[in-house]
């Protein structure tokens, strides 16, 4: 059993510091990506709180398909470009869209999100995957948030 908890009303750097440590631990020994990949998922859920879908979208053959994630069913393949997962896949940079209705091209795959963060993977310099978060929340993601989620992409990188 896996006991990782978030401590109740800690500040937003001793959260995701916390967050890292346990994303380092939980995938430390596993060479399996997809196993990997659903366990940060769930981690990202657990930590993280007002999210209604938290997960990942790989790069196969040259666009976005739907990976391990928590959350409504969703959109199984997004073209690079199109979207706000799309936008962050292309551009290698990521997303941080405080009003998800204002983001030309959204795709709305749950109707109660209001905000999301979409944060790209690289690995040698290629996009690999994005981690997308969603939230009921308008502006639910700072600055702090993106930056906490880069650090854990960039650290995974090697093991999804
Ligand atoms: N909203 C995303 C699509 C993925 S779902 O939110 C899970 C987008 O516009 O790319």
């Amino acid at each position: 059993m896996y006991t990782f908890e978030p401590t109740m009303g800690q500040d937003k750097a001793s959260l995701y510091r916390d967050l890292h440590e346990a994303a380092q631990a939980l995938t430390a020994d596993e060479p399996d990506a997809i196993a990997n990949m659903a366990n940060l998922a769930a981690l990202l859920w657990q930590f993280l709180p007002d999210l209604n879908w938290a997960g990942f979208y790989r790069v196969v053959d040259g666009e976005l398909v739907l990976g391990p994630f928590i959350g409504k069913p969703a959109c199984i393949r997004i073209p690079f470009g199109r979207g706000v997962c799309g936008a962050a896949a292309a551009s290698a940079t990521t997303q941080r869209v405080e009003d998800v209705h204002a983001f030309p091209g959204h795709i709305a795959c749950d109707a109660a999100s209001r905000s999301e963060l979409v944060v790209p993977v690289l690995r040698d310099g290629a996009v690999i995957a994005v981690i997308d978060l969603d939230s009921p929340l308008p502006s639910r993601f700072d600055p702090d948030d993106a930056a906490g989620i880069e650090a854990i992409a960039g650290a995974m990188a090697g093991r999804i």
